[in-house]
């Protein structure tokens, strides 16, 4: 990795009073893509990772800053990565997902990304948008504020970086195309991991736990990365509370807490203070929040941990260090919608918050587990699927953003539904039979540049089936301004809305049996995937594409492509479910 020096981007009229030069730096980053060895739970393999660590290197600008990733893929198989959070302005052709923006890197051949930073400001992170090959393919990123504004709270004096994230003892891409062909659940983890390692409570792993290092009296700002494949993780550090600033790279009033809840995509800044006795150590730990059903216990029940320790602490090594008594056990679900709920965003002069009023397009999706049914050979067969508002997305073969750039028909069509095709009661203990099947299909949504958009997320019990979903926008930030348990009442709903001071993020918990309502102003144009972040979830379908029209500017529309993109090729591939595409015939006239 070469850090590049700054280049002089512009000169800035502010507040018509001073002139400010304003330099963006240029920074310049190689990534190889490479198959490398580890050892977890007392077994070898080898997994695809960036320049040989897990996780993957930090990538450290300062506001506005923009960075080129030149991607080497030195591994056997296609990959593609994301930045997740940071919007690209007008630039989707940098975003990453496979087949929605762009095709995959192939294996031996390189692709330079182009990241430009705009608002976003603290912690996000990378991760390849391949099949699962994000497992191992991740990293954080650090954005830190300009000089002139700084941290809206006391310049904390150290940072520590957590990435949790899921550890499997076997290939799992390879197990997952497997399941997908088969129809059936996908691998869950063997453990969780804190930078890469399980921790004490793990075989074969106290020797590697991951120990952070602090000074009595000193305040850090840690910034957090649930990582993890397909689970929302509880997290808290033994006799020390946490105080979030931030997440999602934006400020939020501080929350005091004992723990809190992450979902896969969120990241959090999070002041801690080293006030506690040195002569004792304490753990750091994280553990699945399972939203699923009590009866449903093979879920990954690891405790992942690492260890606090302060620097010249006499503490006796054969004493173990305390464990965090406040981490929710895996089943409570209070802990979860409560921490969420006290989320709100600073909403100050220096931070403010710009909530959309003029709603024009208002969309009400379901989120879902289905089937879907589909004839292989004269025999009937059924495969594991999810959906949004009873659309279980299909990748086509050449990228959305190039076949709407192009003008190509026959990729894609437009007719993602703005409501679910039927309405019943969504949160009962157990929804109609008929239900159960879905449709499979590539069809999108389009909006104009710059509307107002107003979507409720409603998790259902099809399939018997509900669980939280961390519904995930590439391309912007939305605020979340309203949040409850069972049926959207779209009379009732909205009265609770937060129009003031919503938390702005790009991942949201959509609580099981439950809903969510985020706003956004589409004034990025583009071609950006809505998904679910849980990847069992992403890869059987619940997600959808949303195309922003261009403006009427040159400054308001999709950029040029760059001179390359990675072509398009049949052997490129992706792992999705079988026969996909051929089994809804007889379905669409079922369901609607
Ligand atoms: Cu973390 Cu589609 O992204
Ligand atoms: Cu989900």
């Amino acid at each position: 990795m070469v850090g590049m020096p700054s280049a002089f981007l512009g000169l800035l009229l502010l507040h018509g009073m001073f002139l400010v030069l304003a330099q963006a730096t240029v920074h310049y980053h190689d990534f190889i893509l490479k198959e490398t060895n580890f050892t977890r739970l007392c077994s070898s393999k080898s997994m695809l990772v960036v320049n040989g660590s897990l996780p993957g290197p930090v990538i450290r600008v300062t506001k506005g800053d923009t960075v080129y990733v030149n991607v080497h893929n030195q591994g056997d198989y296609g990959v593609t990565i994301h930045w997740h959070g940071v919007h690209q302005p007008r630039n989707p052709w940098s975003d990453g997902p496979e087949y929605i923006t762009q095709c995959p890197i192939a294996a031996g051949s390189n692709f330079t990304y182009e990241i430009s930073f705009s608002d976003e400001e603290g912690t996000l992170w990378w991760h390849a948008h391949s099949d699962w090959t994000r497992a191992g393919v991740h990293g954080a990123i650090v954005v830190m504020p300009n000089k002139e504004t700084g941290f809206p709270f006391p310049q904390p004096d150290g940072e520590e970086i957590l990435v949790l994230g899921s550890w499997y003892e076997g290939d799992v891409n390879e197990e997952v195309a497997e399941d997908l062909e088969d129809g059936g659940d996908t691998p869950r983890s063997d453990c969780y991991i804190i930078n890469g390692q399980p921790g004490d409570f793990l075989p074969c792993s106290n020797e590697s736990t991951y120990r952070w290092q602090v000074d009595y009296g000193k305040t850090y700002l840690l910034r957090l990365v649930n990582a993890a494949m397909n689970a929302e993780l509880y997290f808290a550090i033994a006799e020390h509370n946490l105080t979030v600033v931030g997440m999602d790279g934006s400020y939020v009033k501080p929350v005091v807490t004992s723990s809190l809840m992450i979902t896969p995509g969120q990241t959090m800044d999070i002041l801690v203070t080293a006030n506690q006795s040195p002569h004792d150590r304490y753990y750091v730990g994280a553990r699945q929040y399972d939203s699923v059903r009590p009866d449903v216990t093979d879920y990954d029940q690891t405790n992942a941990t690492a260890i606090l320790e302060y620097t010249g602490g006499s503490y006796d090594p054969a004493i173990s260090p305390i464990f965090p008594t406040n981490l929710p056990s895996y089943e409570e679900y209070s802990p979860a919608l409560n921490f969420t709920s006290r989320l709100k965003s600073l909403a100050n002069h220096d931070h403010p918050v710009n909530v959309p009023k003029n709603i024009t397009t208002r969309m009400y999706i379901t989120a879902s587990m289905n089937n879907v049914v589909f004839e292989d050979d004269g025999d009937t067969e059924t495969a594991l699927a999810s959906s949004l508002n009873n659309v279980s997305w299909l990748n086509p073969s050449t990228d959305v953003l190039l076949a709407y750039y192009r003008n190509i028909s026959g990729i894609y069509t437009t007719d993602f539904p703005n409501y679910p095709p039927d309405f019943f009661n969504f949160t009962a203990d157990t929804a109609p039979d008929y239900t159960t099947d879905t449709v499979q299909g590539t069809k999108l949504k389009v909006l104009e540049y710059n509307e107002e958009v107003e979507i409720v997320f409603q998790g259902t019990t099809v399939y018997d089936a509900s669980e939280d979903h961390p519904m995930h926008l590439h391309g912007y930030t939305f605020y979340v301004v309203g949040m409850g348990l069972g049926n959207f009442d779209n009379e009732t709903g909205p009265l609770g809305y937060n129009l003031v001071d919503p938390p702005k993020m790009n991942t949201v918990s959509l609580p099981k049996k439950g809903w969510v309502a985020i706003r956004f102003k589409a004034s990025n144009p583009g071609v950006w995937l809505w998904h679910c972040h849980l990847d069992r979830h992403l890869s059987w379908g619940m997600d959808t594409v949303l195309i922003v029209k261009n403006g009427d500017t040159p400054e308001t529309s999709i950029r040029e492509p760059p001179p390359y993109m990675p072509p398009c090729t049949a052997d490129s591939s992706t792992i999705r479910l079988r026969h996909a595409g051929k089994s809804n015939k007889n379905k669409v006239d079922r369901i609607n």
